[in-house]
């Protein structure tokens, strides 16, 4: 098998309009590595493709992979190894293939980027230390954010649709549960984040916040990335709020990926580029 181009991925259920292998290409080419990154859409209706997918890493080459939507947890049952954040985070977002030489065959590693993803692309606009923070949601991505933020020192409220979710989500992390959607101006938040699909594609109406609910000066991030300015980050405009979309945490996060799969800096730039080319494109 050796001298085969290596190939990376994406797996997840829907992903053809995925930014992941326009930034991830483009780092192969500029780092001078011979790989290729497609997507594996994988039908949820079919719960054998998944574990048929895992089975089938040397068959397909793969020198490792990133996990999305729906799969961050499930993708868990099939790893070797976890690294101990993503264990402590509960959902895997990156996985990396190794060889077991003896037995001559793969190891599959979990990681978890998505926590460092967003602290960086928060850290460009604001300091988190002391910041209060909502943090709106309680699946795989929330809790990543949550232990991110919680790491970085900032006071960490969050809310969730499903309640019971959000308060035992609260009880692990050692932060706090608000009723759902109850935000007043005087709620006083510095960076309100979206990690619930909610205002994605085919909703793109939607928000979970209106504008009369966000301070002005504040920070809002959505990690909804299709669209990009999503209806959330609309109402923040109009608030007097900054703004972060979540192409921005996508990037951070894939350079993190790069580093896990080839153990060196990502070419940043290169990547940056070819992220804001794509969205140029739609
Ligand atoms: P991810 O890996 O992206 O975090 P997930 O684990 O399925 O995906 O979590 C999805 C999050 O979006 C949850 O917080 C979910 O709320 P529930 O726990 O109540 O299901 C939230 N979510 C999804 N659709 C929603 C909707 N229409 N209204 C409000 N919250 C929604």
């Amino acid at each position: 098998m050796g001298g085969m181009k290596k190939v990376y991925g994406l797996v997840g259920y829907p992903i053809a309009h995925s930014l992941s292998p326009a930034m991830h290409n483009a780092a192969f080419k500029a780092a001078g590595i011979e790989a290729l990154y497609r997507l594996f859409d994988l039908d949820p209706g079919k719960p054998d493709d998944l574990a048929n997918f895992c089975y089938e890493v040397d068959l397909n080459q793969m020198g490792g992979f990133s996990v999305t939507i729906p799969y961050k947890q499930a993708i868990m049952a099939y790893m070797d190894f976890y690294d101990p954040l993503a264990k402590t985070i509960g959902a895997v977002n990156t996985v990396k293939v190794k060889r077991d030489k003896k037995h001559d065959a793969p190891v599959l590693i979990g990681y978890n980027t998505d926590a460092g993803g967003a602290l960086a692309a928060l850290n460009e606009k604001t300091r988190l230390p002391g910041k209060r923070v909502l943090v709106m949601g309680a699946g795989g991505a929330a809790r990543a954010v949550v232990y991110g933020l919680k790491a970085a020192g900032a006071d960490v409220h969050v809310f969730n649709r499903t309640p019971e979710k959000a308060q035992a989500l609260a009880d692990e992390f050692d932060v706090n549960s608000i009723e759902y959607r109850i935000i007043k101006p005087e709620a006083n938040f510095d960076v309100i984040i979206n990690a619930t699909s909610v205002g994605m594609t085919p909703n793109a109406t939607e928000s979970l916040l209106h504008a009369d609910q966000i301070k002005k000066g504040s920070l809002v991030l959505d990690l909804v990335t299709d669209p990009m300015r999503t209806q959330l980050l609309k109402e923040a405009k109009q608030a007097g709020a900054e703004t972060v979309a979540g192409a921005r945490m996508l990037l951070f996060q894939a350079a993190l990926q790069f580093k896990i799969w080839f153990g060196r800096e990502a070419p940043f730039e290169a990547m940056e580029k070819a992220l804001y080319a794509e969205l140029e494109k739609r």
